[in-house]
């Protein structure tokens, strides 16, 4: 009897190959009615001689089977894993990338920029876009009351704090904490209140200062005319012409010739062959004054560069509110 239970347990365990298979076996031959157990319980009804070496006999052969379950237990579950971890295996070497993305064309302007004037030498800083009314406009000769305010439309957050309306305004900032000589570089956001085509409530500005002894308006020209021929091509013209601005004088407006038509006259130039690009001069007296700096030593220049203009003029586009829309379709023409 217990022979044949040992003959067919060990026939069934060797065609085992499942965790819930050998389940079933346990519960066959060991559960509260499995056979062994039944075989146990027959005990009883043996003469009391025999019933010793029966049930040694029996609770050895249950020992065995639990050792035989537990290890085929354990063996199985290897396996499983193993095959589980082959089939679930991942492919990292897959090429399937996801779509990549682009820099915004504000972005591609302002690393242009930025990387050309450090090659030339500049620092490239930046500094809060809500702001005084002071270093927005005070400390740029442009006292409380002055017509001039008037150019720019101000977001005032009290009498005194404002969402700076121009990168001008860490012109101020700077030479207040350091001395000549200077060469910077401030990119960022600036706000007016003003909407249409060419005109959003937020835009960017990168602003240029250079602040040494003997700095000359022909220092300003070169740079300027660097910077226009490396974003518009090598063929590019720069003009200056007389403006007024109050913390600059003599003040200029600067034109580049259309990178369109060439010089020619087109629409994007308006048949003038011309594109304003920005406006420039050397630092007043009063500004580097205000600063603690001695004009009669030194002498600097300042321009500021709008960036969505030169991305407009540059990529073609024909509506400064497209770089806020987050329109995919625009923003991916940008990818390489
Ligand atoms: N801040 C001026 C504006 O927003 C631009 C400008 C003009 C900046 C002359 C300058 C400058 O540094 O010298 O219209």
């Amino acid at each position: 009897m217990i022979t044949d239970i040992k003959t067919s347990f060990d026939g069934e365990i060797a065609r085992c190959a499942s965790v819930a298979e050998l389940q079933d076996i346990k519960v066959k031959y060991l559960g509260k009615s499995g056979e062994l157990t039944a075989l146990l319980k027959s005990i009883k009804d043996l003469p009391a001689e025999e019933r010793p070496t029966f049930g040694a006999k029996v609770n050895e052969l249950r020992k065995q089977m639990e050792e035989v379950i537990s290890d085929m237990t354990a063996r199985l579950k290897t396996q499983q894993m193993q095959r589980q971890l082959q089939e679930e295996r991942v492919d990292i070497s897959l090429t399937s990338c996801p779509e990549r993305g682009a820099l915004h064309p504000i972005t591609l302007i302002e690393n242009e920029i930025c990387d050309l004037m450090v090659a030339m030498g500049f620092e490239v800083l930046s500094g809060p876009e809500i702001e005084t009314d002071y270093y927005n406009f005070q400390a740029l000769n442009i006292p409380e009351d002055h017509p001039a305010r008037d150019m720019q439309d101000t977001f005032y957050i009290t009498d005194s704090i404002l969402l700076r309306t121009q990168t001008s305004a860490m012109q101020a900032r700077i030479m207040e904490k350091r001395r000549p000589p200077l060469k910077i570089v401030c990119p960022g956001k600036v706000f007016r209140s003003d909407s249409d085509a060419s005109h959003s409530p937020v835009f960017h500005q990168i602003e240029g200062l250079v602040v040494d002894k003997h700095v000359t308006l022909c220092d300003l020209k070169g740079t300027l005319e660097y910077i226009a021929s490396h974003l518009f091509g090598k063929q590019t013209k720069v003009r200056f012409r007389p403006s007024f601005f109050p913390f600059t004088e003599p003040s200029v407006e600067v034109d580049v010739t259309c990178s369109n038509c060439g010089g020619k006259g087109c629409s994007l130039c308006k048949g003038t062959g011309w594109i304003e690009l920005l406006g420039a001069g050397m630092v007043h007296p009063n500004v580097l004054e205000n600063c603690g700096i001695d004009s009669a030593k030194y002498s600097g220049y300042a321009f500021g560069i709008g960036m969505d203009r030169v991305a407009m003029i540059k990529y073609g586009i024909p509506d400064i509110r497209l770089f806020f829309e987050n329109d995919q379709r625009f923003l991916k023409q940008f990818g390489k």
